[in-house]
C-alpha cells in the first residue's frame, strides 16, 4: 500500500471513530447553523482536528485545506479534508455519511480516501495505482449508455441560483434513465460510481472537499469527472458530472442545453 494512502487511512479511521462515537448519543450533540440549511457540530469540529493531528504529525510541512477550519499553510503538497461528509443525515440518525481526505500535489490529485465507518467500507487511491474498496480493486460499471442507469445526485439545498437549470436537468435525467438516488454524501457518491454501484452522479455547488477524493477515486477506476461543460476546471467551477465515459458523455448531452453562462463558465 502507497505509505502517504496509509497515513491518510489513519487518518481517516480515527475521525470514523469520533464519528461513530457521537452517534450513539446525538440528541446530546451541540449543532450550530453556519449559514441557512448549513449546519456544523462539535462532531465535525472534533472529527476534523483528529485528522488534522494525524496529518500534522507526518507531514508538518503539507498545506491544509478543511471544510470547519478553513486553509492553513501554502505550498505544493495540500491535503483537502471533509471530517463529516453529510452532516444532515448523520445529525438526523440517517445512516449515510463519511469522511473524505485528498492530497494535492501542485493542484494535481495524489491520494484519497473516503471512509463509510458505519458499514467500514474504506474506499482509497493513489494516481497511477488504481483505485479499492478494502481490499478489492475498483471498476466503473461498463453500461453503455443512460438506458437503464442508476445515477447519483445532490439536490441545491443552499444556494439556490441554479435551481431551474437543476430542474430541468432532473427531469431530462429522470425521463432517460432508470432512477436517480440522492443519498447525500457527495464524497461517497462519488466513491459509488468508482466502485460500479450506480452508473453516474452529478452536482452543482460543492465545495473541494466534499469531491476531491471521490473525484481520484473515479478516475482510478478507469472514469471520467469533468465540470459541467467536460473540461478539467472542476476545483474553480465546484459543479461535476461523472461516469464511464459512454455515460459520461450521454450526461454532458443532456445537462448542456440547460447551461446558463454562469454555469457554462
Ligand atoms: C454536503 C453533502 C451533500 C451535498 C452538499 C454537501 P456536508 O456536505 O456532500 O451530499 O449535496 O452539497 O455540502 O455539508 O454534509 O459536509
Ligand atoms: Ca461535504
Ligand atoms: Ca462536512
Amino acid at each position: 500500500m502507497n505509505p502517504t494512502v496509509n497515513i491518510a487511512i489513519r487518518a481517516a479511521r480515527a475521525a470514523g471513530k469520533v464519528l461513530l462515537r457521537y452517534y450513539d448519543r446525538l440528541d446530546q450533540v451541540k449543532v450550530q447553523t453556519k449559514s441557512r440549511n448549513d449546519f456544523v457540530s462539535e462532531v465535525d469540529r472534533s472529527a476534523e482536528q483528529v485528522i488534522i493531528q494525524e496529518l500534522r504529525a507526518r507531514f508538518p510541512s503539507h498545506a491544509i485545506l478543511a471544510e470547519e477550519s478553513g486553509a492553513q499553510g501554502e505550498g505544493d503538497y495540500q491535503w483537502v479534508i471533509d471530517p463529516l461528509d453529510g452532516t444532515a443525515n448523520y445529525l438526523h440518525g440517517f445512516p449515510q455519511f463519511s469522511v473524505s481526505i485528498a492530497l494535492r500535489v501542485r493542484g494535481q490529485l495524489e491520494c484519497a480516501v473516503v471512509y463509510d465507518p458505519l458499514r467500514e467500507e474504506l474506499y482509497t487511491a493513489a494516481r497511477g495505482e488504481g483505485a479499492q474498496l478494502n481490499d478489492r480493486r475498483l471498476r466503473v460499471a461498463g453500461r453503455p449508455s443512460l438506458d437503464g442507469a442508476l445515477i447519483g445526485t445532490g439536490f441545491p439545498f443552499r444556494d439556490q441560483r441554479h435551481i431551474d437549470a437543476y430542474l430541468g436537468m432532473f427531469k431530462d435525467m429522470t425521463l432517460s434513465t432508470a432512477g436517480l438516488r440522492r443519498p447525500g454524501s457527495a464524497a461517497l457518491d462519488l466513491a459509488y460510481v468508482a466502485a460500479g454501484r450506480t452508473d453516474g452522479f452529478w452536482e452543482l455547488g460543492l465545495s473541494p472537499w466534499d469531491f476531491a477524493a471521490g473525484a481520484l477515486l473515479i478516475t482510478e477506476a478507469g472514469g471520467t469527472v469533468t465540470d459541467l461543460s467536460g473540461g478539467t476546471r472542476y476545483f474553480d467551477t465546484c459543479n461535476l458530472v461523472a461516469g464511464n465515459l459512454k455515460v459520461h458523455q450521454a450526461m454532458l448531452e443532456l445537462i448542456g442545453p440547460h447551461l446558463s453562462d454562469a454555469l457554462r463558465a
